[in-house]
């Protein structure tokens, strides 16, 4: 989950634990890669290979196969982009999430955005050459934990090819958003949900999906390029022994690696592991990485019996791209227990390390280290912490394996994790510069309280954390609420891969900041949770240059060319599962739609005047309510509605804020949303299948309690 997750570092210090413990061996598996793409390669192939020859274009996710999200454009750079201006821009639909990063392909700019849409510009102008809705049903919204956002798609040989949030894999017609082929990707009897890009390569296209906070199986599938047929597919835990093998590439390794790792019943809630981001192909090495995400449910104790390492959770595996099967893997968190995935993006890159040039894989997972690996074996050349953390002493240089503090892993007790499950870096793509050798990253610190929860209970369809997650209890004193907001740090930072260390640092007004990109014109790009888009001198982080747009400017920028004129595009847009989580954005106005915007130097167009409407004043209803209803309501609330509706119901102007709503004064009109599904279409589906009319009561009961408050505090201000 990369949401609602907000508890601060002032209060987390207090409760730090400090016992250091080494831990035994680890088990990567080194195994011998082939070392070249192979030949039989269609023109459509070399052409992504090359992409790097076609700096015009941006025709891959990561810019190229090794994901740098660097690009060798000049025109705009450090001496003169105090002369970039908006060159045009184009209103999307909705104020939901844009985590999007664009593709260009010869002029034309296609971007997935909220609800899995898609939609085709000319480049150059804006102008809207097609837009295609998959239709993704309302109800699909709250199987997910981080709003409907999508974050982007793949191009391939006249193919746009993009993932739905309900599961389906899409290719369309590039000149008219036809549908050429469709396939449903994932079992829905089960919460799957897709926000991530597809990735192809060599005529397969290959996708994961996200849920392992409500609880799934993770896997990856490829399929090909032109058709949509399977061709393999990797599951990355193992599933219910009493089912036996899956016909799947990932039986052998299953069987004798993974599964004498795991206890007890894990397949009930799935095991988790999702491959939601990062999926990366090494041309270099003919070889695929996959980032695999945390288990389900969170608690280690509760999912494998508190026993074993529960591979691959929370690992880089490498595949043979050619059938899926298993080359090696390096596991970040050994019987992952706080929602800690390595998910995160991957960049391959040559190092210069101590003399000789190593080819290595860079990530920074949610857990605070930064690691670089060696591609040919998995085993770990170093890793070093860049923010703050509290539940490891360092990462063993022989073993690869982290120094836990044992008290971490809130056995006997309660821990404040630091950094908290929204990571120390999680989606927001880093990027690397060969020409500085720095890596940008969008960081932050965060804490969250970890306590075993006595009354777990699997529930499909709803989360399944096994913590005792309302114990997070937000501060309603002013100061207190202030001081935990303050706590939340965000920067954009800039790393030495090699030597480990940071080199500058630019603060950033909270979490829920934007993707970055780097160029040769010695820029970073970056748009920020403050309405802003900037670009900073890449070796010294100094701001050259700033937009206002209306929103959060949280996608992922990317650079083209067109007619001898270089841009720079981004998707604004509040929302993702911070920003709809989190009850420190709260603004009483109403978020507005989000954008593409693009950048050349001398533009000249600028933004729609936008006036945001405030939100109706808080409107509790006369009923009474009793102190046990309000009780079992924050409960429900802090487990299931906060996510989507603000942590204390305070909501950051996103989704609706449930104090303020039309629904709270009358019963019945609470039901028809929360049990009768009313507003389903619209992403608020209905909870009858899993809360009783009581329940559904006592949850308005909470948002009552919240409402008065909030009029006490509306009135004093007056
Ligand atoms: C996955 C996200 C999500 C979760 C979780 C969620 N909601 Fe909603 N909720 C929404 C969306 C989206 C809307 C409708 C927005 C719109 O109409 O544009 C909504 C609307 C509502 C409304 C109507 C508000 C209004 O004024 O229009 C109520 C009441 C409501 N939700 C209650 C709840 C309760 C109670 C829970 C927990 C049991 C909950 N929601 C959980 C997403 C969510």
């Amino acid at each position: 989950m990369h949401g609602a997750l907000w508890l601060g570092r002032a209060i987390a210090v207090l409760v730090i634990a400090s016992v250091i413990t080494l831990l035994a061996c680890s088990s990567q598996q080194p195994s011998e890669p082939s070392n070249s793409p192979g030949t039989g390669l269609s023109e459509a192939d070399r052409r992504l290979l090359d992409a790097e020859n076609e700096p015009q274009n941006w025709l891959m996710h990561g810019g190229t196969y090794r994901e740098e999200r660097y690009s060798s454009l000049a025109q705009i750079s450090a001496d003169n982009v105090a002369g970039l201006g908006l060159a045009w821009s184009f209103e999307l639909d909705t104020n939901r999430g844009q985590q999007a990063t664009p593709l260009i392909v010869d002029g034309v700019l296609y971007t997935t955005t909220a609800w899995s849409k898609v939609v085709a510009l000319d480049a150059a102008t804006g102008r809207k050459l097609w837009q295609y809705d998959p239709k993704v049903p309302g109800e699909a919204a709250s199987r997910g934990c981080c709003d409907v956002v999508s974050r982007g798609a793949t191009w391939y040989d006249g193919l746009v090819i993009s993932a739905t949030l309900d599961g389906r894999l899409i290719a369309l017609d590039a000149r008219d958003g036809r549908v050429v082929w469709s396939t449903m990707t994932v079992d829905d009897s089960w919460p799957y949900t897709i926000t991530g890009a597809p990735r192809v390569m060599k005529g397969k296209v290959i996708i994961g999906n996200s849920g392992a906070d409500t609880g799934v199986r993770g896997y990856v599938t490829a399929y090909d390029a032109r058709t949509g047929q399977k061709v393999w597919r990797f599951y990355t835990v193992p599933g219910n022994p009493a089912n036996g093998p899956d016909g799947a590439a990932s039986d052998d390794v299953l069987k004798s690696i993974a599964a004498p790792t795991w206890s007890g019943e894990w397949w009930q809630a799935g095991g988790g592991g999702t491959i939601w981001d990062a999926i990366v192909y090494d041309a270099e090495l003919d070889q695929l990485y996959i980032g695999v995400g945390n288990g389900s449910p969170w608690n280690h104790q509760v999912r494998s019996a508190g026993q074993g390492d529960n591979l691959f959770l929370s690992s880089i595996v490498a595949l043979d791209a050619e059938t899926g099967r298993y080359r090696w893997h390096y596991q970040v968190n050994p019987g992952e227990t706080w929602d800690y995935t390595a998910t995160q993006p991957i960049i391959l890159a040559t190092l210069r390390i101590e003399g000789r040039d190593r080819q290595v894989l860079m990530q920074a997972p949610k857990n605070g280290f930064f690691y670089v690996i060696d591609r040919h074996t998995g085993k770990l050349i170093s890793a070093r912490n860049f923010v703050p953390v509290n539940w490891a002493t360092g990462i063993d240089q022989a073993t690869g394996r982290p120094m836990e503090v044992p008290a971490a892993r809130y056995r006997d007790g309660d821990f404040v994790l630091i950094p908290g499950p929204l990571g120390g870096h999680n989606w927001h793509p880093m990027t690397f510069n060969r020409l500085t050798g720095l890596v940008y990253m969008p960081i932050q610190e965060s804490a969250l309280l970890y306590a075993n929860d006595p009354d777990y209970r699997y529930q499909r369809g709803l989360p399944n954390l096994a913590i005792d997650y309302p114990k997070n209890v937000l501060p309603d004193d002013p100061q207190a609420f202030e001081a935990v907001r303050d706590s939340l740090v965000a920067s954009l930072i800039a790393w030495d891969p090699v030597a480990q260390r940071e080199v500058w640092r630019v603060p950033r007004p909270g979490p829920g900041n934007g993707g970055t990109l780097t160029t040769a014109g010695n820029l970073v790009f970056q748009g920020t949770s403050g309405a802003t888009f900037e670009a900073l001198d890449a070796r010294t982080g100094r701001k050259m240059w700033q937009f206002k747009a209306h929103t959060t400017v949280l996608g992922s920028p990317v650079s083209y060319r067109v007619r001898d004129q270089q841009y720079v595009a981004v998707l604004t847009g509040e929302g993702g599962g911070y920003a709809i989580g989190s009850p420190f954005l709260a603004d009483p106005r109403r978020k507005p739609n989000g954008r593409v915007l693009a950048f050349r130097l001398g533009g000249t167009a600028s933004l729609p005047r936008y006036t945001a409407a405030t939100l109706p004043p808080a409107n509790p209803p006369a009923a009474e309510f009793t102190a046990e209803q309000v009780r079992h309501g924050a409960r429900i609330f802090a487990m299931v509605c906060s996510h989507c509706h603000g942590a204390g119901a305070i909501s950051g102007g996103v989704l609706p804020d449930l104090r303020r709503s039309g629904f709270l004064p009358q019963r019945e009109a609470w039901e028809a949303v929360v049990l009768g599904g009313l507003l389903a279409d619209r992403g608020m589906a209905s909870y009858a299948g899993h809360f009783s009319r009581e329940d559904v009561e006592a949850v308005r009961a909470y948002v009552a309690q919240r409402a008065v408050l909030l009029r006490q505090r509306e009135d004093a201000s007056r």
